[in-house]
C-alpha cells in the first residue's frame, strides 16, 4: 500500500537538542520530597472556612428529616447547606449534553441514588467543628431495597459503550466460524468493582471575589473543568481561575469535575468567604467514579492447526440509574488477535450506585483479563505452547479495520521478554514446577495493548534577549512526571539545554492543553510544545535571514537549524548567531509563537495506532492454603518514541503493580442488604504493598512509528495493566491446573 501521509506540522527547519530520551529525575522532585509542593489542600487563604460533606448511609430513597438546628447550634460551624438553602446554578446538574457530561448531585432535591452521596454540607471554622456538625445531622431515611449486583435488574443493550463506540459490533460470521472449528473454549470471567482511590483525595480550595473564583483542586483537565463549572454558574470561563500545580494520583476520578468539587464552590457562594473541602477516604466511594464490575463471556474456536475461527465476546456490566457510562470490556477483541469473526456485544443494568467512570485503562483493562485468560484457555485445548498460539494468532492488521498496524513492534515484545523471562525452559503441561521450599510454581503471559490516542492541546513559546526560554500550556500532571518530560520536549523544541527553560503548567490561565488521560497527555501537548518551539524558532529565523547584519542572511528557513541557544546555517554550521543577539539586533526583549497538539486525520484514517507490549509472570502457590505470591514480572513495551527512560519504566512499573492488584487484591465489596460497599477504605480495600511485589522488570522496546504524530510518542500510562493481570492468571492456572474465572483470584477459587 502507498499512501501519502501528511506528517503532523513538519517543522519547517531542524532544532537538534539532546534531552528527549534522557533518563532526567523529575524536575518537581526535590518539591515533593521536601513536602514543598503545594498540593490543592495545602492552601489555606486568609478567612477560609472548613466544609465537611455529609453522606447518605443508605443506596436508596430519599432523605426525610436532618438535624440542621443541632448542627447549627454547634460551636464553630457557620453554616449548613441542604436543598433548602443552596444558591441556585444556571445549569441543571441533571443536564447531559455529551459523554464527557456527568451528572452530578449537588443538593437539588432530597432523592437518594447511590452510597455516600452529599445529603448536606456543613461549613465551620475549624475542621472539628465541621465534622462534629456533620455527625449531628442525624438523618433519617425512606429507604427503598437497593438493586445490587450484575442480576440486580433487568438488563438492556446500551446506545454505545465507552465514549461512544457501538455496544454491538461484528466481522463475518462468529456462529459459522465457532462451528467450523476444530476445538472451541466457551467461558466466562468476572472481574469486580474497583474505586480509584488516589492517594490524594479529591479536594478544592474555592474563592468567589464577586463574579469570579479562585479555585485550587487537582484535576486531570483544567479547560474542561473550567468548561463545566462555568456553565454551572451561567460565569465566563476565562472568569474561573483553577491551579492544579500537582495530583497525587487521578487514574481518571479527576477527568471531569466531581460533584463534591462542585460543592465547595457552592459552598464558598453561600457563606461569601472560601471555603475548603476535602473528601474523606470512605467518601471516595461513590461520588467521583469507579471501574464497573463485568461479567464476560468468551467463545473462541480453532481449527486443526491452532489457527482462530471465530472470536465472540459478551460483556454484560452496571451503570448508575441516573447516568450512562458504559465500561467497554468486549471491545478489548478489537485490537488483538486475527479471526476471519469477530463479535463484540454489551449488555447492563442499573444500579443504585454512583455512575462509574473511566478508570486506568477503562474497556482494556477488564476486557483484556478475560480475553488473555480465555486465549490460554484456546492455548491449551489446542495443545499448543500459549506464547507459540499468540505468535500464530496475533494479528498483522487490525482485525476489525483491517488498517496496517505496529505487529512487529509486538512481535519484539513477545520475543525480548520471553528471552529475558527464560520462558523456553517452561513445561506445557500445569503443576510441573515446585521451588525449593515446595510451592508450585506457573508462568505465564499477558498482551498488553492500549491505543495511541491524541486530544487537542495549546502551547506559547517565548524566547527571550537573555538567551532563556518559557514555555506555557495548562497541562496537568498526575504524578506520572510531566513536569519534566514536558520541559524535556521544550528545551528540544526551543534548541535550548533544560535549564534555559522556564517551563510553566498546571493553570487553567494557561493555554488549554486537553486532558491528561487516555495515555494521550504526552503526545498532545508534547506536539503542541514542539509546534510552539517551532513556531518561535521561525519567527526568530525570518528576523536574521532578513537582516543584511546577519551571519545567516539569505539562508532561508530550511537552510537554518537551531541548537544550544544558536541558530546556525545548514550548509555551514560556524555561521551562527546567538537567541539573544538576534533579538537585540531586532530591538526585541522576547518573541513568542504558538502551537497546537492535534491527531493527524490523514494518517489516523491510514493507519491503525496502537502501543504494545507483553508480560511475562511467574507466581507461586502454596500446595495447601491456596496463597498466591507473584514473584516475577517481566513486561516488555514498544510505545513510540520514550522523552525519559526513567519516567517510562516508572509508569509501566506502575502498571504491572495495578495489574498484579487487579488479578489478585482489589475488589470493593457491595453489602446486598444495604448496597453499602463494605471495605470502603485502604485497609480493607486490597491493594499491593511491596510485599506483594517482589521484582519487575520493563524492558523498553525501540519503535519509530511515524504516522502517529512528528514526535512519534505513543502512551506509556495505562498499557502496563493490560498484560499483567491476564499473565498473573494464565501463571496460577500453570502452578495449579485451576483456570481463575474470578477476579480476584481467591483462596478458596484454588482449593478443589
Ligand atoms: Mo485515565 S482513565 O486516568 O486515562
Amino acid at each position: 500500500m502507498t499512501l501519502e501521509l501528511s506528517l503532523n506540522q513538519q517543522p519547517a527547519h531542524v532544532r537538534q537538542g539532546s534531552s528527549i530520551g534522557q533518563p532526567l529525575i523529575r524536575r518537581d522532585g526535590f518539591l515533593k520530597v521536601t513536602g514543598a509542593a503545594r498540593y490543592a489542600a495545602d492552601n489555606h487563604p486568609p478567612g477560609m472556612l472548613y466544609a465537611v460533606l455529609a453522606v447518605s448511609s443508605i443506596a436508596r430513597g430519599r432523605v426525610a428529616w436532618l438535624d440542621v438546628e443541632a448542627a447549627k447550634a454547634h460551636g464553630g460551624v457557620v453554616e449548613v447547606m441542604t436543598p433548602e438553602n443552596r444558591p441556585p446554578l444556571a445549569t441543571d446538574p441533571d443536564a447531559k449534553n455529551n459523554p464527557f457530561m456527568f451528572r452530578l448531585d449537588l443538593l437539588q432535591n432530597d432523592r437518594i441514588r447511590y452510597p455516600n452521596q452529599t445529603i448536606a454540607v456543613v461549613i465551620a471554622e475549624t475542621l472539628e467543628a465541621a465534622t462534629e456538625g456533620a455527625a449531628l445531622l442525624s438523618p433519617r431515611y425512606e429507604a427503598q431495597s437497593p438493586r445490587v449486583g450484575l442480576d440486580g435488574a433487568e438488563s438492556f443493550v446500551p446506545g454505545g459503550v465507552g465514549i461512544g463506540s457501538p455496544a454491538v459490533h461484528h466481522k463475518g460470521d462468529v456462529e459459522a466460524g465457532l462451528k467450523s472449528a476444530a476445538t472451541r473454549i466457551e467461558a466466562t470471567y468476572q472481574t469486580p468493582a474497583q474505586y480509584h482511590n488516589a492517594m490524594e483525595p479529591h479536594a478544592i480550595v474555592a474563592a468567589w471575589n464577586g463574579d469570579s473564583l479562585s479555585i485550587d483542586t487537582p484535576s486531570q483537565g483544567l479547560a474542561m473543568a473550567q468548561g463545566r463549572i462555568a456553565g454551572l454558574f451561567g460565569i465566563a470561563p476565562q472568569d474561573i481561575h483553577i491551579r492544579s500545580p500537582f495530583l497525587g494520583g487521578g487514574f481518571g476520578s479527576k477527568g471531569m469535575i466531581s460533584g463534591p468539587q462542585v460543592l465547595g464552590i457552592l459552598a464558598a457562594r453561600l457563606v461569601g468567604r472560601p471555603v475548603k473541602l476535602v473528601l474523606r477516604r470512605e467518601q471516595m466511594f461513590g461520588p467521583v467514579g469507579h471501574r464497573a464490575p463485568t461479567r464476560q463471556t468468551l467463545r473462541i474456536g480453532m481449527d486443526g492447526e491452532g489457527q482462530l475461527t471465530a472470536i465472540d465476546h459478551h460483556a454484560k456490566t452496571a451503570t448508575s440509574t441516573f447516568d450512562d457510562f458504559f465500561e467497554p470490556a468486549a471491545d478489548a477483541s478489537h485490537t488483538l488477535y486475527a479471526s476471519p469473526a469477530i463479535a463484540t456485544s454489551h449488555e447492563a443494568v442499573r444500579l443504585d450506585t454512583g455512575t462509574p467512570l473511566f478508570m486506568r485503562a477503562p474497556g482494556e483493562a477488564t476486557g483484556s483479563i478475560a480475553l488473555e485468560s480465555a486465549i490460554d484457555e484456546a492455548a491449551t485445548a489446542c495443545g499448543m505452547d500459549p506464547l507459540e498460539f499468540r505468535l500464530r494468532n496475533y494479528a498483522e492488521v487490525e482485525p476489525m479495520t483491517g488498517k496496517p498496524f505496529s505487529s512487529k513492534a509486538l512481535r519484539e515484545c513477545y520475543a525480548q521478554a520471553s528471552e529475558r523471562f527464560g520462558w523456553q525452559r517452561r513445561p506445557l503441561k500445569p503443576r510441573q514446577m515446585r521451588d525449593k521450599d515446595g510451592f508450585l510454581t506457573g508462568w505465564g503471559i499477558g498482551t498488553a495493548t492500549f491505543p495511541a490516542i491524541m486530544f487537542q492541546a495549546e502551547a506559547r513559546a517565548v524566547l527571550r534577549a537573555d538567551g532563556s526560554g518559557l514555555m506555557e500550556t495548562g497541562a496537568q500532571d498526575m504524578g506520572q512526571g510531566a513536569w519534566t518530560a514536558f520541559a524535556q520536549i521544550a528545551a528540544d523544541g526551543l534548541g535550548l539545554d533544560i535549564d534555559q527553560v522556564d517551563f510553566r503548567a498546571g493553570s487553567s490561565d494557561l493555554p488549554n492543553a486537553g486532558i491528561a488521560g487516555g495515555s494521550g497527555h504526552t503526545a498532545t501537548a508534547g506536539m503542541a510544545i514542539h509546534n510552539a518551539g517551532a513556531a518561535v524558532i521561525t519567527r526568530l529565523a525570518a528576523l536574521a535571514t532578513s537582516h543584511e547584519a546577519s551571519q545567516l542572511f539569505g539562508a532561508d528557513n530550511e537552510g537554518v537549524l537551531a541548537r544550544g541557544g544558536r541558530l546556525h546555517r545548514r550548509d555551514d554550521e560556524s555561521r551562527s548567531e546567538s537567541y539573544g543577539e538576534i533579538l537585540a539586533r531586532a530591538g526585541l526583549a522576547e518573541i513568542d509563537g504558538r502551537g497546537t497538539g492535534t491527531p493527524d486525520p490523514a494518517s489516523r484514517e491510514a493507519y491503525a495506532m496502537h502501543a504494545h507490549g507483553a508480560v511475562f509472570a511467574e507466581v507461586k502457590v502454596d500446595p495447601d492454603f491456596g496463597q498466591i505470591r507473584v514473584t516475577r514480572l517481566v513486561g516488555a513495551f514498544a510505545a513510540g518514541r520514550v522523552i525519559n527512560p526513567r519516567l517510562v519504566r516508572s509508569q509501566y512499573y506502575g502498571g504491572m503493580i495495578w495489574g498484579v492488584s487487579f488479578a489478585l487484591h482489589e475488589e470493593a465489596v457491595t453489602d446486598r442488604r444495604s448496597g453499602r460497599i463494605q471495605n470502603a477504605n485502604l485497609a480493607e480495600y486490597h491493594i499491593p504493598v511491596n510485599a506483594d511485589v517482589p521484582s519487575v522488570e520493563a524492558l523498553l522496546v525501540h519503535e519509530d512509528d511515524p504516522y502517529v504524530n512528528a514526535l512519534g510518542i505513543k502512551g506509556v500510562g495505562e498499557i502496563g495493566i493490560t498484560g499483567t493481570a491476564g499473565a498473573v492468571a494464565n501463571a496460577v492456572w500453570h502452578a495449579t491446573g485451576v483456570r481463575p474465572r474470578r477476579f480476584p483470584i481467591r483462596i478458596e477459587d484454588l482449593l478443589g
